[in-house]
Order: C-alpha cells, then sequence, then structure tokens
C-alpha cells in the first residue's frame, strides 16, 4: 500500500487495522446514521467562488480562537476512550496537536489523565470537553484538576443529556474493557461491572442555569458544544456563552437532525458576532473547513479524522492528519484569493444548483 496522502485514505487503513467491535464505536452514529451521512453530504451541496488576480503570496491558515494563537482554524474535538485505538491514546494526541499548532479539546471521558495530557501538549492550549455527572461533586473536583492543569477553557457538551442508541455498537457487541482507565466517569470502583450507559453517570438535568454555575466555578470561558438551532444560540447569547460549537455529535445523538454545516448559518445570523461560533461533523477536507469560514465559522473541530489517524500512526498519524489538513487549507486559501482566513466571506460559496437536463 502508498503511504495515504488525504483523510480518506487514512479511514481506511484504520478500518482494516482495529478489530471491527471497536471500530463501530469510533465510525458510527445513532438510529439510521440519516445525520451522519448527511454531516458530509452537506459539504458537497456548496460550491466555492474563488477570486483571481489577488496576491497570494505568504497565505496563511493562522487565526485566533478565544484570543489563542492557532496553525489553523482546525482544532481537535474530544472523542472519548482514545487508548483503544493505539496504546498512548490522548497523550499522542495532545502532542501531535501541540505540534501542529492546534488546540486540543479533551473529552469527560478521556482515557488517560490530565496531567500526562498536559505535560505531553506543553504550552499548546488545551479545552476540557465537560459532561456534568450525577454526582456534582465529582463535577467540580473534575474542573478543578483541569485548572490545574492549564486547561484554558471548558466546552460543555449539551446533546447528551441521555446516551444516543448506536446500532452498530449493538449489533457487534461493543463493550468498554473493564481495564480501561476513564478516571473521570468510571465508578468508583473499578471492579464493579457496569454497563456502557451505567459507565457514564451524566445527568440528564442540566439547565441553562447551569451555565452560569460552571462559569463561576471554573473561572474559565465556556464554550457550548451541541448547538443546532437560532432559539438556543440566543439563550447561549443571553446567558453569557463565550463560544459555541454547531454540531450534532458527529450524528451519534438525535439522528434526523440537520446537517451540522446546514444548522451553521441560522445560529451565526442569531449570534450577530456577539461570540464565536465553530462548527464540527464531517469535515474531511481542507475545503470543508474553507467552507464552514465561508458560512461564518470562526474555526472548526474534526473528531473521526482524528481518530483514524491515531489508530493508524499514533501520534505521528495524527500529526500527518493534521499536516495534510492544514496544508489543504492553506492550499485552498490561496487558490480562493485569499491571504489569511478572515477574508474568506459569504461571497466565496454558493448553494450547489442542482443540474436539470430540461431546463
Ligand atoms: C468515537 C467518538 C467519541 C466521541 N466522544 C465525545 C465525547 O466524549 N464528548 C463530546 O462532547 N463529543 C464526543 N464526540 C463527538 C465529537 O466531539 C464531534 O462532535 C463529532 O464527532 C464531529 O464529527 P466528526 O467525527 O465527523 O468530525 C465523539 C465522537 C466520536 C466519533
Amino acid at each position: 500500500m502508498t503511504e495515504p496522502v488525504n483523510v480518506a485514505d487514512y479511514f481506511e487503513r484504520a478500518a482494516a487495522a482495529v478489530e471491527p467491535k471497536v471500530w463501530c464505536y469510533f465510525e458510527g452514529g445513532a438510529g439510521d446514521e440519516i445525520t451522519m451521512r448527511a454531516n458530509v453530504g452537506a459539504y458537497r451541496r456548496w460550491q466555492l467562488r474563488p477570486r483571481m488576480l489577488v496576491d497570494v503570496a505568504g497565505a496563511s491558515a493562522a487565526t485566533t480562537v478565544l484570543g489563542a494563537p492557532v496553525s489553523m482554524p482546525l482544532l481537535v474535538a474530544p472523542f472519548a476512550m482514545q487508548r483503544l485505538l493505539h496504546p498512548d491514546g490522548e497523550v499522542a494526541t495532545a502532542r501531535a496537536a501541540a505540534a501542529a499548532g492546534t488546540v486540543m479539546c479533551v473529552s469527560t471521558i478521556t482515557s488517560s489523565a490530565h496531567d500526562e495530557i498536559a505535560e505531553a501538549g506543553g504550552s499548546a492550549p488545551r479545552w476540557l470537553q465537560l459532561y456534568v455527572l450525577r454526582d456534582r461533586q465529582r463535577t467540580l473536583d473534575h474542573i478543578a484538576e483541569a485548572r490545574e492543569c492549564g486547561y484554558s477553557a471548558i466546552a460543555l457538551t449539551v446533546d447528551v443529556p441521555v446516551l444516543g442508541r448506536r446500532e452498530r455498537d449493538l449489533r457487534l457487541g461493543f463493550d468498554i474493557p473493564p481495564n480501561l482507565p476513564l478516571p473521570y466517569v468510571k465508578g468508583k470502583d473499578p471492579n464493579v461491572p457496569m454497563t456502557f450507559a451505567e459507565q457514564f453517570q451524566m445527568s440528564p438535568s442540566v439547565t441553562w442555569r447551569d451555565l452560569e454555575w460552571i462559569a463561576s466555578e471554573s473561572g474559565m470561558p465556556v464554550i457550548l458544544k451541541g448547538i443546532l438551532t437560532r432559539e438556543d444560540a440566543a439563550l447561549a447569547v443571553e446567558h453569557g456563552a463565550d463560544a459555541i460549537i454547531v454540531s450534532n455529535h458527529g450524528g451519534r445523538q438525535l439522528d434526523g437532525v440537520a446537517a451540522s454545516l446546514d444548522a451553521l448559518p441560522e445560529v451565526v445570523e442569531a449570534v450577530g458576532g456577539a461570540c464565536e461560533v465553530y462548527v464540527d461533523g464531517g469535515i474531511r477536507r481542507g475545503t470543508d473547513v474553507l467552507k464552514a469560514l465561508a458560512l461564518g465559522a470562526r474555526a472548526a473541530l474534526t473528531a473521526r479524522a482524528i481518530a483514524s489517524g491515531l489508530a493508524v500512526g499514533g501520534e505521528a498519524g495524527v500529526l500527518d492528519v493534521l499536516t495534510m489538513l492544514r496544508d489543504e487549507i492553506e492550499l485552498g486559501l490561496a487558490l480562493l484569493g485569499c491571504t489569511s482566513t478572515d477574508e474568506v466571506t459569504r461571497s466565496h460559496i454558493e448553494a450547489t444548483v442542482p443540474y436539470d437536463p430540461v431546463a
């Protein structure tokens, strides 16, 4: 096999490298996976409108998120249990994200502890993806530990009041190996067997009021991850969210909701510049990121592209995926006639006109 040249090559290799019973958890979505497929498909329904005869020497993908400089408008989305894909798990991802110059958002369901991740990631910015557990004291302890380890923001995931039903996992019998460390969610006694849902003692009762609680307890900016409507975008601004991630959890929660790219414009409009808006779900190419920027996102995040890099090559695999995507973003920017991400605007994109052979 030749070396991978794009993210699709990594997906193909990851599917071959990881046991099907494990890969199904990383690859799959909820229900009929309509939303999961729509996330990828939505990017094909938009086309770029490049401008010519622009001096694009030195075009750079560098930007900032919440004031932190990053080498590109693409961040590492939180995803659980990375040690199932590679023995170094989150530590490998943290090293690669730092080397690539971007933010890693670390899941509450991390299989590595925050101090090891912080050591691996050094001075690169890291965000904590937060699930509020039924045991609120445990959540407060978790926030405190992340703060001590130098995390700079909390991404509160709001689309998992209960866990989505992922049928691939049920069909293949995916189960969390009892010896996998999950320091921030596992029941206190690791020898007590638990079902998949019980492992994650997430609270189904988190509401808008908790946003202020988390902001004051953490003293960190709070990002809301999983907003899909203008109504919730307006509430997010009203409750002081510092940023929003438009996301449907990679199609793993409520099947049948909009592709995240399709939900992006209404959220951007409702926010009206009051906070930064990011998007995740279905990013496989640098040009996908450019389309998200043109529709108003400040940055995008990706999980499954990173998972495939991790599965295939650990730290080197993740770094290669991130480098490929950054190169694609920079190439795309220059070909679009832009020298920086700030120059990408709504005029650089239009909806694809369906082909009508009769017209
Ligand atoms: C295997 C897997 C585990 C995930 N775990 C989490 C998680 O623990 N917390 C969270 O907020 N999102 C989680 N997500 C959702 C991602 O952060 C992200 O929203 C989504 O996967 C983006 O779509 P993409 O995978 O197509 O890039 C997970 C996604 C996958 C694929």
